[in-house]
């Protein structure tokens, strides 16, 4: 380990956290701290001389791209929503869902000429793919729980993230379009792809295996 630099990598906490750990684990990084992580936020590893901090999805971005940590691990639709700078390196292939737009059951929501009203967290990409689409919509901002717009009559569809569609479901809205697959990334603060290419490249090409052995297993 000499002579190597530090790495400084941020989790999005939960669930991408603890699939991300057990990937990191099974490429020789050590993470025992982070499983046994109390309400400590940041670990010191002097073995692998990598630190992980544990982060919310957004902030994952901000310490990137501020360079302030050189790896990031964080939901693709994370990626798209924010506008941030930073190397996409690697889909780790875990935390599968997708972006949809969804609506009431009974409501055609392609009939008609009025502007649709777009309730989301994901304003972003809700606007980027009206946008494609050349729809003129308004978009209404929710912070949980979007299921409920259309159900009270706030909107007149949902821009929002389905994994197994229970959620859809149990309240009786449907699907009208897929958007985009969503997957939990890699991403490297520009210049320490620089400063530190190898470091990173190391991690990156452990990590790397350890999807492609995972991948060959499910084959
Ligand atoms: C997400 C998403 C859906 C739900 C989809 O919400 O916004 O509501 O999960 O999952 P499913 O297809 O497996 O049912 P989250 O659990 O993050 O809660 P929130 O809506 O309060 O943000």
């Amino acid at each position: 380990m000499d002579g190597e630099k530090k790495i400084k990598i941020a989790l999005t906490k939960g669930r991408i956290e603890k699939e991300a750990v057990k990937i990191f684990e099974r490429a020789g990084i050590d993470c025992s701290e982070v499983i046994n992580k109390g309400r400590k936020l940041i670990f010191h590893n002097r073995e692998s001389n990598i630190d992980f901090v544990l982060v919310k999805a957004p902030d994952v971005l901000t310490y990137v791209e501020h360079g302030v940590v050189d790896i990031g691990i964080v939901g693709k639709d994370t990626l798209l929503e924010q506008d941030k700078n930073f190397y996409e390196v690697l889909d780790l292939g875990f935390g599968k869902c997708k972006f949809s737009l969804a609506g009431l059951e009974d409501s055609d929501f392609y009939s008609g000429y009025n502007r649709k009203k777009i309730a989301t967290k994901y304003p972003n990409v809700a606007r980027n793919y009206f946008r494609k689409l050349g729809q003129d919509v308004e978009i209404i901002k929710i912070e949980g729980s979007v299921e409920l717009a259309p159900i009270l009559g706030l909107a007149d569809a949902i821009v929002d993230i389905v994994e197994t569609g229970s959620t859809l479901k149990e309240n009786g809205l449907v699907i009208y379009k897929d958007i985009c697959s969503i997957s939990a990334r890699m991403v490297v603060n520009m210049a320490s792809m620089k400063m530190k290419k190898e470091e990173i490249e190391k991690i990156i090409g452990r990590v790397q295996r350890q999807i492609n052995e995972k991948e060959k297993v499910s084959r």
